[in-house]
């Protein structure tokens, strides 16, 4: 594959291949995220014949592949049209896949019909990645997000009517000390409202300093440390209403493992979360070396 380096998918495709099918972010204002800032990372899309041949070249490879990632961070920005041919060209040469994903900014959903999403489902695309972040928006503007709660609630419903699945990010300590409650606390009702079908928490990190960050906040912006992100995980956990969604909090940015299904785990989540609060050297944490992004 002719990547443009760096690549970043979500953990769960670990084993997809990934098919670069744009490059960078078109957005890419986001301050926390500097994963598409780099001169080579600088957005477009890949033309479609160069997909086209490394789709026949994996093929020919004699690959088995049943799922499929397009990279990179919002290939949903491509026009339906665009889309239709790049999952018609997958089912052709690779005729095993059984899922394609994407990540997807809800702003890139906001010109597709339920039914043009319906028909991506029907050629395979059926989870959507969806970076909500968080569902305050003042955090959301403060970070520069350029989405907000309805608009974040908007595209988890156009996905659910289209029949596809949707995997929600926010991020821990996103609105530091300052406004740690109202995140978690919007964040839980955004989650509350959009029913996604997987959520996944990662702590908010600073591989290449904080300062972007902290410009957006004014001087507003106190970095959590490690029992105010314990307590903001416990606020969000706490006013969680989820019907059946599969909550992870293994991400290596955290300090903290969690895994399970809520509702049904919600008590046994909190209850570990709790002990984070009270008493985290009961707990295996992971230390600072371990962290990532
Ligand atoms: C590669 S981005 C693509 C997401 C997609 N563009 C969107 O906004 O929905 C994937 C996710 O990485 C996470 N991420 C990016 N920068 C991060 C940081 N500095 N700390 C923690 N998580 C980060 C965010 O949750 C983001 O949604
Ligand atoms: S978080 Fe998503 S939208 Fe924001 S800059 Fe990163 S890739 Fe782009």
């Amino acid at each position: 594959m002719n990547y443009i380096e760096p690549l970043y998918r979500p953990p769960s495709e670990a084993r997809s291949l990934i098919l670069q099918v744009t490059n960078g972010c078109s957005w890419n204002r986001c301050t926390f995220c500097e994963m598409y800032t780099q001169p080579q990372k600088r957005f477009h899309l890949k033309p479609h014949a160069a997909i086209e041949g490394e789709l026949a070249q994996v093929a020919a490879s004699g690959a088995a592949v049943r799922r499929v990632f397009l990279a990179d961070g919002d290939a949903m920005t491509l026009s339906t049209r665009r889309l239709r041919a790049i999952l018609e060209s997958i089912r052709r040469h690779l005729p095993d896949v059984q899922r394609v994903a994407s990540y997807c900014l809800p702003r890139n959903l906001k010109s597709k019909t339920v039914e043009e999403l319906e028909v991506l489902r029907e050629l395979g695309l059926s989870l959507y990645y969806v970076g909500c972040e968080s569902g305050d928006d003042l955090v959301l503007d403060r970070v520069r997000k350029g989405e907000t709660f309805e608009s974040s609630l908007a595209a988890l419903r156009k996905i659910k009517s289209a029949g596809s699945k949707s995997s929600v990010m926010i991020l821990n300590g996103m609105g530091g000390r300052m406004y740690s409650e109202q995140h978690a606390l919007n964040s839980a009702r955004l989650m509350n409202a959009g029913q996604p079908d997987y959520l996944s928490t990662l702590v908010v990190s600073f591989p290449l300093g904080k300062e972007r960050y902290e410009k957006g906040f004014g001087d507003e912006f106190k970095e959590l440390d490690e029992p105010g992100l314990f307590r903001e995980m416990q606020l969000l956990l706490n006013n969680l209403d989820l019907e059946q969604t599969i909550f992870r909090s293994d991400h290596a940015s955290n300090y903290l493992v969690l895994r399970g299904t809520l509702g049904r785990d919600k008590q046994k989540l909190l209850n570990i979360v709790n002990t984070a609060v009270t008493n985290p050297d009961a707990l295996p944490l992971r230390q600072e070396w371990q962290r990532g992004l």
